[in-house]
């Protein structure tokens, strides 16, 4: 008893202190804080999730936190029209390849297996995306079947739990826009990407309340691609064989062969992306965005929740402002968790 007037107590000091934000920060009147059960407006909500954004302190691309589009969904409670409901989110945020930020957020109940809505497949032989290689064993488990031609960029169906039933779906082509990277000098490279970057192992929390599933877009700045997804040695490792398609000389490391296929890889994603109309962000442009965002968050009073080694691109990270920057990380609410066993840059461990 003494202990659940303990947690009563935190949950209102927690809630208040997001009501009295919110009312800071929008000049609108804090509804009455009474007792729980707290019950989020939907204006509440948005205002939560544009925060969490803001707060988030590995996202470089911060600096557009006040557009994130939300969507209220927590009255969705049958599976079908929760993946319908996540269509519809691909097709609103992809706008023509105007990608717009968007935030789906249901109700506790709703669960998404899958760490992003579209990932592709990593098989045990080695093809495709070593990263999802035990989230594919496990929608295979589910009664996934890869298609007859495997290839190395298949798309994964979405398992969505609602209560105790999984069930899985498979998007439609015409919701899934990807771009073929073509290098502007040697040509198509036999790589592509999904446009949309959509995470959906981070739960919302603010005011004492976490919402599981709350997935979310942006749109991809070309490094995440270029310099880690399809250069890593550990996911598409293609810098070998660009290097050999640029004539480079790959026998000594001395000739830097991999720093120049990676710059090369980074021309080509940027270059494919913009052919396509899709919209991308270059590391250059994004960190003095960010740095700008800085000076924002500076006049507002506020101090920049931030993880250097998160921020910094992964090419040429001394060429950008935030490389001399200094950045305090905070547990900061509203914000955005990784739910608990899953982590971003290793394998998703699927409960
Ligand atoms: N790095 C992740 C990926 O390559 C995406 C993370 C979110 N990125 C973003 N630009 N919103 O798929």
């Amino acid at each position: 008893m003494l202990r659940r007037m303990a947690d009563s107590c935190f949950a209102d000091t927690e809630w208040n202190r997001f009501l009295t934000l919110y009312a800071q920060e929008t000049g609108k009147a804090a509804r009455r804080p009474g007792g729980g059960p707290y019950v989020p407006t939907s204006a509440e909500l948005t205002f939560a999730a544009r925060v969490a954004w803001r707060n988030a302190p590995r996202c470089v691309g911060r600096a557009y936190w006040p557009s994130l589009e939300v969507r209220d969904l927590r009255h969705l409670h049958d599976p079908v029209a929760v993946f319908q409901a996540l269509q519809e989110h691909l097709r609103w945020a992809w706008n023509g390849g105007r990608i717009r930020s968007m935030m789906s957020v249901f109700g506790p109940e709703v669960q998404i297996l899958n760490p992003q809505l579209l990932r592709y497949a990593g098989y045990a032989d080695g093809l495709g995306d070593p990263q999802n290689r035990k989230l594919t064993a496990r929608l295979t488990e589910l009664g996934w079947q890869p298609p007859a031609q495997r290839s190395a960029f298949d798309l994964l169906p979405l398992a969505l739990r609602v209560g105790a039933q999984t069930r899985l779906f498979s998007w439609d082509a015409a919701d899934v826009h990807e771009v073929e990277i073509i290098h502007p000098d040697v040509g198509p490279l036999g790589l592509k990407w999904h446009a949309l970057p959509v995470v959906s192992d981070m739960e919302l929390r603010f005011g004492g309340l976490t919402y599981p599933c709350a997935p979310f877009n942006g749109w991809y700045l070309q490094t995440e691609i270029a310099a880690r997804n399809l250069a890593d040695r550990s996911r598409y490792d293609a810098l070998p064989g660009l290097a050999v398609q640029l004539g480079l000389d790959t026998s000594r490391e001395r000739t830097l062969w991999r720093d120049r296929a990676l710059v090369e890889m980074n021309r080509a994603v940027l270059h494919s992306f913009d052919r396509a109309g899709v919209r991308m962000d270059d590391h250059h442009s994004l960190t003095q965005q960010f740095v700008a965002f800085e000076e924002r968050e500076r006049a507002a009073g506020r101090q920049v929740n931030g993880q250097w080694d998160w921020l910094i691109p992964p090419l040429s990270p001394a060429t950008t402002p935030v490389w001399e920057r200094h950045y305090r990380e905070r547990p900061l609410t509203p914000g955005l968790f990784h739910r608990a066993g899953t982590c971003p840059q290793a394998p998703a461990d699927i409960p």
